[in-house]
């Protein structure tokens, strides 16, 4: 039996994937339709790296199943800009280097991207707090706290 068919509108577009109910928003968003910002770190909710928004809030969407999400709007990290014209929280890491190996960027940039939706001008302290449960194990936070406090300005 195929499985149900779930409507998500993602980035703006609308998709029906063939997904059971409960399977995590993120195994969606990269297998069916292959979006591949949103990583897959701890599939626990608990380091970040497979943030999106939905409807504009940061959402961990390891934890997510997918029936959640149906009517309301995904936004990934290939939602804020493209390679040749990269949104402005996108520009603000790339400027300031602040991927090592990059994996947890996603996370990084989608929760400052969800503070800066809901409050433009945040203090370094809501940075700090916002970021606090987004983990980078390569250890270059010094970076992406200036990243962070790039795109708010
Ligand atoms: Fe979702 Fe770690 S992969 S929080």
């Amino acid at each position: 039996n195929a499985p149900p068919s779930i409507r998500l509108t993602v980035n703006g577009g609308a998709h029906d994937v063939p997904a059971t109910p409960d399977t995590a928003l993120l195994h969606v968003l990269r297998n069916d339709l292959e979006l591949n910002g949103p990583k897959y770190g701890c599939g626990l909710g608990e380091c970040g790296a497979c943030t999106v928004l939905i409807d504009g809030v940061a959402a961990r969407s390891c934890v997510i199943p997918v029936r959640a999400a149906e009517g309301r709007a995904v936004t990934t990290l290939e939602g804020l800009g493209t390679r040749q014209h990269p949104g402005p929280t996108q520009q603000a890491f790339i400027d300031c280097q602040a991927a090592q190996c990059g994996y947890c960027l996603n996370g990084m940039i989608m929760t400052v991207e969800a503070l800066l939706r809901r409050d433009p001008c945040p203090t370094e302290q809501a940075l700090r707090s916002e970021l606090q449960h987004n983990l980078c194990r390569c250890g270059t936070h010094v970076e992406i706290m200036q990243a962070a406090l790039r795109a708010v300005q």
